[in-house]
């Protein structure tokens, strides 16, 4: 079943039943200012960090779901309901949520009256924006209140959940004409407070929560609006919300547009008051007459629009395919740009208290919109590069805030230091931008240890070298990108974390996966070493990789697969030898990716087991059989039941492995057969069982072991997002930057005819028409650029600010 429906040339998602199977939900906010909003308007807002400034409340895993958020109350004559639907949740005659980029409307109607909200945060300002539009459509003219209500949280996310011998009796506010400031411990410590504005003069208010709502009431039914009247409360200590009424009248047809402003502003400390006691509120006034009128937003979400079609035009798919067009221009770039917005830090599963940056994840996230925000991508390797330690080992993440490495969700990941390898890679081959290898970049965030960009990348490369096992794989320190196969922990005690137990020493634990990995990203190491006038450099980074190689092919080779890992005590782990768990997806994946057992059969055999075994309707399961027992020199792995998570769970951020993996090998169906299963478009139609939003991925749709095969969860903040991005369009559509050019060299379903591509890349445009007379999935005849046949895949960055046409011929 469907509950909406996409709006491809508005770049919005329509949602027409309130309930749908789970909040369905979008992100406002490219900058400091970040909102996330539901389908019914639930959600909350935060300035920079989920954390320590959230501004306004939220309660994760309620009940019912998804209660607290950006709430307008219409009071009709006593008929009482919500333009969202929640949460009142009275029946609407109407209702729609279109989610677009970086904006949500919402519209409900009832009784003739129509009420649609408009909420985005325009560029450049720390505020959300509430356009209201009021419409009478009856013939008959309309008397009702509107009320609005958000409620605040006490700026720390944990400490107000659970702080509560505190927290009760700090809260404070003022009420100026029609904006209440939310202000609580800004006379000690605070420089910021939040203020919730109308443009119009109010009838009444409300800033306490127990007085506007009632203490044995919910949100559905608050007694300020049941009764029509506002208590003008004032908020000492419990819950400070914020709420304004307004008494409408509108004559039949008559329209009415009102602006509501949430907002946040930093004082300096010398600057923080009006008078004693009274905060300074000169920025929240600026702003709130800058959005004074209707005409100023319009613009200012027109130019929030044209953003957004800028980020987007740099890569342009025309294809036969809405489905795939869709996730390719608009969904996909979009759900990239929210990852690297949010890393893992706040989605409707990540409560925003748990996770800072991981190093793997932000490394990863960077090869999805490196293009759209190429100085920002930029800024982001070498934020991430000053964690590293000085043997080549990485902090497991960093705070956004204050950009410094802890170990808050372990460390000693070994994995981690060869993503910055990918990230960096991918930077250059987009922008031909070599100087970030001259960046001077600190070790651990100690300036007195700073080397060059180049110098970490060596040090990633030989943090690997530096660290091998007995069969000379890498050792996999805590884990690698499986953060579940934990084969150095043995863990009996309940109350520790499989990622931050101290390891077990002594053991000789190696990953196949890590050493895919360093064939694939050693490889590009020496490239870059090469082109950077390192050949010396390149020649051992070559050698040492050469000599992995040998060793996966002698030691992590299972016979028709790639082993997945020796553990503690050297046994293997993904061997058809074992019980459960035979094989893995990861290792097939990295080591067909770098190219291993291509030349002798290796490979294809992989890759053929992995559709025997690890296929299924909804995509690639991460392992098979599913562990039914707690293998204690496995780890977190055996913990999930069968099926979900890493055990046995079709994780979706290891799928486009395959997909790429097949593109190499040249099986261009199999590749999009296995890309078309997990993006969500294609899901849409089965959205009762999938759940999530069928215009984001999820980090993980059930596998066939589970009790519900098909049901994902995890939506949004997930590597997933980015590797698919990579895998559609550079490997299946072939779009590649190399560091020389354009590389074009498609691996598509054979009946296709062809697709045609604007891609915008290092200052020219590239008009690509690919046409597949003779049907065939991978090869190319010829590559025409403005008339002229070029030799190889290659078209050159040429730079010059034109516009050049390709066609390229597949056969
Ligand atoms: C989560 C983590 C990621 C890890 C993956 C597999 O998505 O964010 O770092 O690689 O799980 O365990
Ligand atoms: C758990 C999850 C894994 C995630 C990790 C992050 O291990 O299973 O997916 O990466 O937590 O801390």
């Amino acid at each position: 079943m469907k509950y909406g429906h996409f709006d491809d040339r508005q770049k919005e998602y329509v949602i027409m039943e309130p309930q749908t199977p789970y909040p369905w939900i979008n992100y406002l906010g490219m900058e400091d200012f970040f909102s996330l909003i539901s389908n019914t308007a639930g959600g909350y807002s935060f300035y920079r960090d989920a954390r320590l400034r959230r501004i306004t409340r939220y309660r994760y895993n309620n009940v019912p779901i998804d209660d607290g958020g950006k709430y307008f109350y219409i009071n009709d004559a006593g008929d009482v309901w919500s333009p969202g639907w929640k949460p009142v949740k009275n029946k609407l005659d109407n209702y729609q949520c279109r989610h677009g980029l970086s904006y949500t409307i919402i519209t409900g109607e009832k009784n003739g009256l129509e009420v649609d909200v408009l909420y985005f945060v325009p560029l450049g300002d720390n505020c959300e924006i509430q356009k209201v539009k009021l419409t009478n459509k009856s013939s008959k003219s309309k008397e009702f209140k509107l009320f609005s209500f958000v409620e605040f949280c006490l700026w720390n996310a944990l400490d107000d959940m659970t702080n509560f011998q505190r927290n009760f009796s700090t809260g404070e506010v003022e009420v100026k004409g029609s904006v209440i400031y939310h202000k609580t411990e800004y006379k000690e410590r605070r420089n910021h407070y939040a203020f919730y504005s109308i443009n119009e003069p109010i009838q009444g208010f409300d800033t306490d929560r127990e007085s506007f709502v009632g203490l044995y009431n919910g949100f559905e039914n608050p007694d300020a609006v049941t009764e029509g009247k506002s208590r003008n409360s004032i908020a000492h200590g419990w819950s400070p919300v914020a709420s304004h009424m307004l008494k409408i009248n509108l004559a039949a047809g008559q329209e009415k547009e009102l602006i509501f402003i949430l907002g946040y502003v930093g004082n300096a400390e010398d600057d923080k008051w009006e008078s004693p006691g009274l905060i300074n509120k000169k920025k929240a006034e600026n702003l709130i007459v800058k959005y004074q009128s209707s005409v100023a937003v319009n613009q200012e979400f027109e130019r929030l629009r044209n953003y957004w079609s800028n980020l987007l035009s740099i890569y342009q798919l025309d294809s036969h395919d809405e489905k795939l067009n869709r996730m390719v221009n608009i969904w996909n770039q979009y759900q990239c740009m929210v990852t690297f917005n949010m890393s893992r830090s706040a989605s409707y599963f990540e409560s925003g208290i748990g996770r800072g940056m991981g190093f793997r994840d932000s490394n990863q996230d960077l090869i999805g919109f490196v293009h759209q925000i190429p100085e920002k991508a930029k800024e982001r390797i070498l934020d991430i590069a000053a964690t590293q330690f000085e043997d080549g080992g990485a902090y497991h993440q960093y705070q956004p805030l204050t950009k410094r490495g802890n170990n808050e969700i372990g460390g000693n990941f070994n994995d981690d230091p060869l993503w910055l390898i990918l990230s960096t890679s991918s930077y250059i081959k987009e922008t031909g931008d070599w100087s970030i290898l001259d960046e001077s970049v600190p070790f651990d965030n100690d300036e007195t240890k700073a080397k060059s960009l180049f110098e970490h990348l060596k040090r990633s490369f030989y943090h690997v070298v530096n660290n091998l096992g007995p069969h000379n794989l890498p050792l996999i320190g805590r884990a690698d990108w499986n953060d579940c196969l934990n084969l150095n922990c043995f863990s009996k005690n309940p109350d520790e974390s499989f990622q931050t137990t101290e390891n077990k020493q002594g053991g000789v634990a190696e990953s196949v996966m890590i050493a895919g990995m360093f064939v694939l990203y050693g490889t590009e190491f020496a490239q870059i070493c090469r082109r950077y006038g390192q050949q010396k450099e390149a020649d051992l980074a070559i050698f040492h990789v050469g000599k992995m190689k040998e060793s996966i092919k002698k030691h992590g080779w299972d016979g028709q697969w790639f082993l997945r890992a020796y553990d503690y005590f050297g046994n293997k782990v993904g061997s058809r030898e074992n019980e459960e768990g035979k094989i893995f997806i990861e290792s097939q994946g990295f080591c067909v990716m770098a190219g291993i057992g291509v030349d002798d059969g290796k490979a294809q055999s992989t890759l053929e087991s992995v559709k025997k075994h690890l296929d299924c309707e909804y995509g690639i399961v991460l392992n098979n059989p599913a562990f039914t027992k707690y293998h204690i020199n496995l780890g977190e792995i055996s913990t999930y039941p069968k099926g979900y998570k890493e055990n046995a769970g079709v994780f979706c951020h290891n799928n486009p492995w395959i997909m790429i993996a097949e593109t190499i090998l040249g099986n261009g169906d199999r590749a999009f057969e296995y890309y078309r299963k997990i993006a969500p478009s294609y899901l849409e139609d089965i959205s009762d069982l999938h759940k999530m939003e069928p215009y984001v991925y999820s980090q993980m749709i059930a596998g066939k072991d589970a009790h519900k095969p098909g049901e994902a969860k995890n939506s949004w903040l997930t590597g997933t997002a980015a590797w698919n991005y990579y895998a559609i369009t550079q490997y299946i559509l072939g779009i590649r930057p190399e560091y020389e050019g354009l590389l074009i060299d498609p691996c598509i379903p054979h009946n296709w005819n062809g697709f045609t591509i604007l891609r915008k890349f290092r200052n020219a445009v590239y008009k690509i028409a690919v046409q597949n007379p003779e049907h065939v999935s991978k090869g190319i005849k010829e590559i025409i650029v403005d008339g002229d046949k070029t030799k190889g895949l290659c078209v050159p960055a040429f730079g010059d600010g034109k516009t050049h046409n390709v066609t390229v011929i597949m056969g």
